[in-house]
Formats: structure tokens, C-alpha cells, sequence
């Protein structure tokens, strides 16, 4: 297993280049279900979930293949042979259960294992399930598996999602383009992936208006056909690098960063003591003077991600004063909390609250990493620490940042990748 060794406190300079985004970019593979015409994506970024996304994909019957051996560049298509997505891919990554819509608006019937742990009428896919339900889908659990049906097709009708789940928005999206008749989303998710996805959707035929606001209307049509589309930056890269010139007291250019996708990011880094600015196609981040502690809490775009909630937990951890951080979609998303305060760090966690209460500096320890975000967490406090950190567990972060190590030592970090 592979291990990251770093050696802190070096303020980064220079530049970064901004990948696709994993959020928008594994729902768009998805998309190449809808349709018996190939799609082709650019953009793709190089990381573990994509690779998991294209063998479910392989799975259904489709190939995904590069183009012109470039693997930015992935054409994917072909028959879909089979309607199941088996436990063992669905068990790795929670996004598999974006299958379920297109397959069964496609094909009409669909078996896609529960993602573990959940049970249906609870969290975490019954939007999903009620939604697809709406659209005249039967639907019943076997053996751990969603077998939904819908011999006539589905139809459209009027979904009002009890919260704005970016997942059963996607879900109920996607199954709506060949719905017959009008499907109306309420309370959909507003996130700047739904407008990527949609935009993909109606190049490929689709008749989709309102992605990117809470009210989504979709006619469906009888078919979808092939296009070319281009993924999104990653919004989420693009902050998890701004906290790394945060954090260092650095200065970096995030080509392909969008300031206006990270609103409320821009704002608390604003308001904690760090200059943002667009300049042309890249974002500007840097920080001369203290950081400053404030409060976030996290909400549905466009309030604070939940996605950089742990990454300003590591930079909120060497602010001036106290601050606090409430987390509001996801429970549990505070393991990288005993770790942070082995480094040094002074946080205490009340519910879905954290108190953090700024220190002078951290120090180097080895660490564990516990998921995707909160393994960059633990980077950010390597960056800033005195001494050396060891992060273990690094497959975590494999899952979503593309070389991490080169993208950070070109600009001025000492971190190395060892193996075993
Ligand atoms: C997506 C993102 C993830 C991000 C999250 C919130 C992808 C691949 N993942 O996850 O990075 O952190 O949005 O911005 O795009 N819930 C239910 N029932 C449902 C669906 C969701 O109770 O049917 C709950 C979930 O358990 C969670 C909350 O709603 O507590 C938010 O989930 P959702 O917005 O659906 O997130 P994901 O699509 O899973």
C-alpha cells in the first residue's frame, strides 16, 4: 500500500492545472447508457472512481475505450447485455446507483445492488427509489438488490424531492430524457454538475431546461444519440489547491479553477485573511498576512460544500482565534478529526459541530487516511507542519486528485510517493 512522505512548511508558488471533475465526470459515463450511439467525453480525469465507473459500464456490455490513446478522451458505448450492477463495483463506489435510472429507462427493467449498509424507505438511495417510483417504475429489493421494473416505459410526472440530493437528481434526470411525457424536478439539487450533465444530455438530444436551479422540466424523447462533450473543471480540486496556497502562505495560479462555482469557498477565504481572484481562465490564491478563524457550516450548493469541509478544518487548525464548523449533509465526516489533533491540532467535536481553536503551528506525525477528502485534509497539514508526516492509506485519495504528488512538488513541495 502506498504511503505519502512530506516534509513541511515550504509555501507553495506557481501553478496547477485543474483536472475534469470526478463529480460530474462519472455521472456523464453514465449518460453514455441513454443511448445506442457512442458518447465521447474529454477532460476525463486520471483517477481510481472513473476507472471503477467504466468496468460497471463494461459490465452492462458497453466499451469504453481511449481515443487516439489519449485517456483524457474515452468513447464509450456499444449494447447494453446486461441489466445488473453487481454488488462487488456498487460496494466500491457509491455513484453506481446512478445506473439504475438510465438502464431502467432504457432497457426497462434494471438490478442494481443496494450500496452496503442501507436499507430501502431510509437513507441513502430512497429519493431515488420514491422518484423512479413517480415515474411509474415497480420496484422491490431482493437478496440486497433494487429490481425495478417499468414494462410500459416510464412516465413523466412531477417529483418533489424532500431535499436536494445531487444523486437522485442526476438519477431521476437521466431516467426522464426517455420518459414519455413531462417530468417536473422540485427542490432539484443546484450544483454546477447538474447544468454539465444536462448540457451533455440535450447535445445528445435531450430536452432539458432549469439544470443548475431547483426546478428542472424534462419532455422526454423517443431516443438519445452520440456527441462530444467536454467535463467541467473540478471545483472541488480547484478549492483543495486553494487551501494548500492557504495553508503555506503561498501563491498559486489554478488553471481552469472557476471562482464563480465556489462562491461560498471564495467567501470564507475572503473572510479568513486569503486573497481569491479570477485572472483569464485560471484562479489566484495567496495569503501574505494571518489567517483568520471564522465559521462554516455546510448546505447544498450554493452554500459551502461538505466536499471542502475537511480541508478547512486542516487550515482552520492554524487560524488566529476559535472557529467553529457545523456539517449538515453527511454524518461521520469528522474522522479526520483524531487525526488532525495528533499533528498538533486543537479540535473538539460536538455533534455536528467542531470547535476548532487555532494553534501556532502543527507538527509532523504518521497518519491514517480515512476517506477521499479527508485524506487531503491530512496533506494540507503535512504542507504546513514542522517535520516530516507520513500519510498511509493513500488509495483513498487515488479515488478523486490525479497526481497529487507531482501537481504539489511542481510547485515547490517535498512529498514523495513510497511504496509498501
Ligand atoms: C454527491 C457527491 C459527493 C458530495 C454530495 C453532497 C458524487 C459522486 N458525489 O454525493 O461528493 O459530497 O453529493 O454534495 O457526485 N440522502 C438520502 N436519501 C437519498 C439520497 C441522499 O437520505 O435518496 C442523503 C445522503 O445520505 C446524504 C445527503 O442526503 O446525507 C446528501 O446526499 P446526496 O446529495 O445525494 O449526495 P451524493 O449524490 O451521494
Amino acid at each position: 500500500m502506498d504511503r505519502f512522505i512530506i516534509r513541511g512548511g515550504r509555501p507553495l508558488h506557481g501553478e496547477i492545472t485543474i483536472g475534469g471533475a470526478k463529480n460530474a465526470g462519472l455521472k456523464l459515463l453514465v449518460a453514455g447508457l441513454l443511448t445506442s450511439e457512442r458518447l465521447v467525453l474529454t477532460n476525463v480525469p486520471h483517477i481510481a472512481d472513473i476507472a471503477t465507473m467504466c468496468a460497471l459500464l463494461t459490465q452492462h456490455g458497453l466499451t469504453v475505450e481511449a481515443v487516439n490513446g489519449d485517456k483524457t478522451t474515452l468513447s464509450v458505448g456499444g449494447e447494453i447485455t446486461s441489466t445488473e450492477a453487481p454488488y462487488d463495483i456498487v460496494s466500491k463506489m457509491r455513484a453506481s446507483i446512478l445506473v439504475l435510472g438510465p438502464l431502467l429507462a432504457r432497457c426497462r427493467e434494471a438490478r442494481v445492488s443496494l450500496p452496503g449498509g442501507c436499507a430501502i424507505g431510509t437513507r441513502p438511495v430512497d429519493m431515488h427509489l420514491k422518484g423512479l417510483e413517480t415515474l411509474g417504475a415497480v420496484i422491490t429489493l431482493e437478496n440486497g438488490y433494487i429490481h425495478a421494473r417499468a414494462p410500459e416505459g416510464l412516465k413523466g410526472d412531477r417529483i418533489v424531492l424532500p431535499f436536494a440530493s445531487v444523486g437522485a437528481t442526476e438519477n431521476l434526470m437521466m431516467a426522464a430524457t426517455l420518459a414519455k411525457g413531462r417530468t417536473e424536478i422540485v427542490n432539484a439539487a443546484r450544483e454546477p454538475e447538474m447544468a454539465d450533465l444536462a448540457s451533455c444530455l440535450n447535445a445528445m438530444g435531450a430536452k432539458i431546461t432549469g439544470a443548475g436551479t431547483g426546478h428542472i422540466i424534462i419532455d422526454g424523447v423517443e431516443a438519445l444519440h452520440g456527441t462530444t462533450h467536454r467535463i467541467m473543471s473540478d471545483r472541488i480540486e480547484c478549492g483543495t489547491y486553494a487551501c494548500a496556497a492557504a495553508i503555506t502562505g503561498g501563491d498559486l495560479r489554478l488553471i481552469g479553477g472557476q471562482v464563480e462555482h465556489l462562491g461560498a469557498v471564495v467567501r470564507a477565504f475572503e473572510e479568513a485573511g486569503v486573497e481569491v481572484t479570477q485572472e483569464g481562465n485560471a484562479m489566484r490564491v495567496r495569503r501574505t498576512g494571518a489567517l483568520r478563524g471564522i465559521d462554516i457550516m455546510t448546505e447544498p450548493y450554493p452554500g459551502f460544500p461538505t466536499d471542502m469541509q475537511a480541508q478547512f478544518m486542516a487550515l482552520l487548525s492554524v487560524a488566529e482565534g476559535a472557529s467553529m464548523i457545523t456539517e449538515t449533509i453527511f454524518e461521520n465526516r469528522f474522522m479526520h478529526v483524531p487525526e488532525l489533533n495528533r499533528m498538533g491540532a486543537r479540535i473538539n467535536v460536538h455533534g455536528s459541530s467542531a470547535i476548532i481553536r487555532g494553534v501556532h503551528s502543527l507538527s509532523g506525525a504518521p497518519v491514517m487516511a480515512t476517506d477521499l477528502r479527508a485524506s487531503f485534509s491530512l496533506i494540507l497539514a503535512g504542507l504546513a507542519a514542522h517535520g516530516e508526516t507520513i500519510l498511509s492509506r493513500v488509495y483513498h485519495l487515488d479515488r478523486g486528485y490525479e497526481a497529487v504528488e507531482r501537481k504539489l512538488a511542481a510547485c515547490g513541495a517535498q512529498i514523495e510517493r513510497v511504496s509498501n
